[in-house]
């Protein structure tokens, strides 16, 4: 078959021709401003078959009829709810698609066997042109063969629809860029079957209440059925295999350098892209879900024009229209997750209360990185670090079974500013190393961990934290506190406070700062910093 490729602004007989070949039982691409359809006349069968053969799509997933005017509802559907005025009113035209109990007139092959039908009255001047032109309802899904990435450009449409259809109509890029929001009236609370650019809350404020169906953003079980069966087949997948990365930005990053592989791509939000070192295709803004929407599915078509072989995505979080992003992500990916955990860093001053701090987050399931442990380890017996300390500082600071002699060491050590540097110049890589790869570790493994390092910015540990504590205190508490744990006298104490950075230090570096109340209790301001690190997995 040849395939005609016609824009309606610059040719007058684009929109009669697909009027008169949809009448006439054939298929035409048209463009919507979520993605492109393919569409035939919703109420002929023959039509209607032509679409599933054309996509290769399953003859069980129904089709969505789209209409001109609101008035074209009522021949389709065996009753228009009040509901279903208020929603038409507020969202059409536009990207929402309504399921009601269809009437008689809907054949089998659109309803894909179902008691119900799916509406939608799109905005794109040049759809609702050939609506109302062909003088029947549309049935049309998107304009890809079944199971790869909707077309949401008119290249890809003709890359996919060519030979298959006699007309495609060119309707520039489309704005939305993600399908239409499902939503179904059919049965008890409305509920969300796919989300898209009408968005639950904007749903909410129309109606109420608003569910969102479990297969949005889960598999489906083995023995569970799909509301809406489109739900049930692996979806909008490239031929490039895709993973979700959910985790903080730095870990992001941190996944390519630990995980080098052929052929393996970012696929990450703008401002990403410049903090790489591998390849990248980019999907929008961060914090722009729109742009985001947009570009999505364009990108996966990239990756396989790039050849990648594996795309590591970045993730919204799944709220707005951020849940249509994550929906299609998900899909596309097969639900194949790397969940890597937050590494917090946390610091302060001496007796402020960073124990404390450190059992609380321990109790909610955090490994806690021992510095200290790590720092006597690297000088246990036969350890590389041992041996550039005896060469730096005399072979005898080692014990005739080449253990170290602590005393000897610091004796050689803290006797100048010059010596001491020495000391930390071999010592404080090594710890800080060390430090990194176990945070790294428990990370990957999905373990979150939190690094006690007293100093924590002096050394440069912030730098690999996703987010840093600080515990700070009042001058008097912190003093009390020192003379009780360590048993010493109010001027030993204050020597110690003395060299400390002051609190403003730790308050204008740290992501959070955790004030110790005098006397009082850490467990809540603890609480909300773990809500804070939490919010969403994703934390920047
Ligand atoms: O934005 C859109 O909706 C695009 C453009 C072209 O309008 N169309 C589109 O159609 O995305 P399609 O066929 O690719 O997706 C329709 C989805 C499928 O997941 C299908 O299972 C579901 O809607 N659906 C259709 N009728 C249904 C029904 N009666 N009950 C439950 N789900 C239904
Ligand atoms: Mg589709």
């Amino acid at each position: 078959m040849t395939t005609q490729i016609l824009n309606p602004n610059t040719d007058a007989s684009a929109i009669p021709l697909a009027a008169s070949l949809l009448r006439n039982g054939e298929l035409v691409v048209i463009p919507t401003e979520t993605v492109y359809g393919l569409a035939a006349n919703a109420l002929d069968p023959e039509a209607v078959r032509k679409i599933y053969a054309a996509k290769g799509r399953p003859s069980d997933n129904p089709l969505i009829v789209h209409i001109s005017d609101f008035d074209d509802i009522y021949p389709l559907v065996r009753e228009v709810p009040e509901t279903a005025k208020h929603l038409a009113e507020k969202f059409w035209p536009g990207p929402l698609t309504i399921i009601l109990p269809k009437s008689d007139r809907i054949p089998d092959a659109t309803s894909g066997g179902l008691d119900t039908v799916a509406i939608r009255m799109p905005s794109h001047p040049t759809a609702r042109a050939v609506i109302r032109a062909a003088g029947v309802p549309l049935a049309a899904p998107s304009a890809n063969i079944s199971g790869f990435p909707s077309p949401t450009k008119l290249e890809y449409a003709a890359d996919d629809m060519t030979g298959r259809v006699p007309l495609i109509l060119d309707g520039g890029d489309c704005a939305v860029g993600v399908e239409s929001t499902v939503l179904t009236l059919a049965a008890g609370t409305p509920r969300i079957l796919r989300p898209g650019g009408v968005t639950p809350g904007m749903l909410r404020e129309v109606l109420g209440e608003v569910e969102i169906d479990k297969a949005v953003l889960d598999p489906l079980g083995k023995d569970e059925t799909a509301a809406s069966p489109g739900m049930k087949y692996k979806h909008y997948s490239p031929k490039t295999r895709v993973r979700i990365y959910r985790g903080s930005r730095k870990g992001y990053l941190r996944y390519f350098d630990r995980h080098p592989a052929p052929g393996l791509f970012a696929l990450c939000f703008e401002q990403t892209a410049p903090l790489l070192r591998v390849p990248y295709v980019t999907m929008g803004k961060e914090n722009e879900y729109l742009s985001q929407t947009q570009r999505l599915f364009d990108a996966l078509r990239e990756l396989d024009e790039a050849g990648a072989s594996l795309a590591v995505a970045q993730c919204p979080p799944a709220r707005d229209i951020g849940l249509a992003v994550c929906n299609r992500l998900f899909r596309a990916s097969g639900f194949d997750f790397i969940d890597e955990a937050p590494i917090v860093g946390l610091t302060g001053q001496t007796g402020a209360g960073k124990s404390t701090v450190a059992a609380l987050f321990s109790e909610a399931g955090y490994h806690i990185v021992d510095t200290d442990k790590l720092a006597r380890e690297i000088v246990e017996k036969g350890s590389p670090v041992l041996s550039v300390l005896a060469e730096a500082f005399g072979a005898d600071i080692l014990d005739e079974n080449g253990g170290l002699i602590r005393t000897r060491l610091a004796e050689r050590a803290f006797c100048s500013e010059e010596k001491t540097a020495l000391l930390n110049s071999i010592t404080h890589p090594e710890i800080l190393g060390r430090t990194a790869e176990e945070a790294f570790s428990f990370s990957e493994r999905n373990i979150p961990c939190l690094l006690d390092v007293p100093l924590l910015f002096q050394s440069g540990a912030d730098a690999f934290c996703d987010i840093t504590v600080a515990v700070t205190a009042s001058f008097e508490t912190r003093k009390h506190r020192i003379m009780a744990r360590d048993g010493i006298s109010e001027d030993a104490a204050l020597l110690r406070m003395r060299a400390q950075e002051p609190e403003e230090y730790y308050a204008s570096r740290a992501d959070i700062v955790i004030q110790n109340p005098d006397g009082g209790d850490l467990t809540k301001a603890v609480r909300a910093a773990l809500e804070r690190i939490q919010t969403n997995g994703v934390f920047a």
